[in-house]
């Protein structure tokens, strides 16, 4: 890896910082799914074991690393059984972590030796795998067991300006979740530039996106992440999920996201 993929030591700032003009950085990347280094290399994890928002964790050389779940496996069990929280997060999103280390030091060869004959194609795996991977960590960190957590009034009245009601935003949520053509997400994002609220479908990951969202709520619709219990039910597994959202941590993210304006 080249040193412009390093972090740089200078860029270890406390939250506040990270949330102020670097943010928007991340944001500006975030339909990539890749934060600047300089901005991911901020103190991590008062809170959590291995997350923290609008963070992703870094070894000392600028890699990517697989988080800890701040739960254990069968946390979430029965809306999400133990071993498919296991398969997902210790294969499925270290494949993703891989591949964007792979993705990013395949390019930082590419810019050493001047060669960029391969240039789209790592893009489109730098755009697979980081999406990937970012929108992996908002996923996991936006679940937690079954009763541990309410919307609080806030974080109530947020979703209410922009999308009505609390059950319009759930339905919102909900049918673009199971509608998804193919693999996908359903996605609540935060935009910036209009301070606004919006749920997004995204197809596979890396298409139908838009830049300059703060991804705030994440729903992995893809097959891996709830086919070993709930087969074609997709539906199903959507309407269970609402019972393992993490709604203390949403709002905290929220909260993170709307300081951008402050
Ligand atoms: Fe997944």
């Amino acid at each position: 890896m080249t040193q412009e993929t390093r972090p740089d030591p200078e860029a270890r700032n406390p939250r506040r910082d990270f949330l102020g003009k670097s943010a928007l950085g991340l944001a500006a990347l975030g339909a990539a799914g890749l934060a600047p280094a300089s901005a991911s290399a901020m103190s991590h994890g008062d809170k959590k074991k291995g997350f923290d928002l609008f963070a992703a964790p870094l070894d000392g050389k600028g890699h990517y690393k697989l988080p800890e779940l701040p739960y254990a496996y069968d946390a979430l069990e029965p809306a999400i059984d133990e071993q498919t929280t296991r398969l997902h997060h210790d294969l499925h999103f270290q494949g993703y972590t891989s591949g964007l280390n792979n993705a990013l030091g395949k390019l930082a060869a590419a810019r050493d030796s001047g060669d960029f004959g391969l240039v789209q194609h790592w893009e489109g795996k730098l755009a697979f795998h980081g999406a990937g991977y970012m929108l992996h960590l908002v996923f996991f960190d936006g679940l937690a067991p079954a009763g541990s957590t309410s919307p609080s009034q806030s974080l109530r009245k947020a979703l209410e300006k922009d999308f009505g009601s609390f059950a319009a935003f759930k339905a919102h949520f909900s049918a673009a979740s199971r509608t998804v053509e193919g693999s996908g997400w359903g996605i609540l994002g935060y935009q910036p530039v209009g301070d606004r609220l919006l749920v997004l479908q995204a197809e596979k990951h890396q298409n139908r996106t838009q830049w300059g969202i703060l991804p705030l709520l994440t729903l992995d619709v893809w097959e891996h992440a709830y086919y070993l219990k709930y087969q074609n039910r997709r539906a199903e597994y959507v309407e269970n999920f609402w019972s393992v959202v993490n709604w203390d941590r949403l709002a905290e993210r929220l909260e993170a996201a709307k300081g951008l304006h402050s």
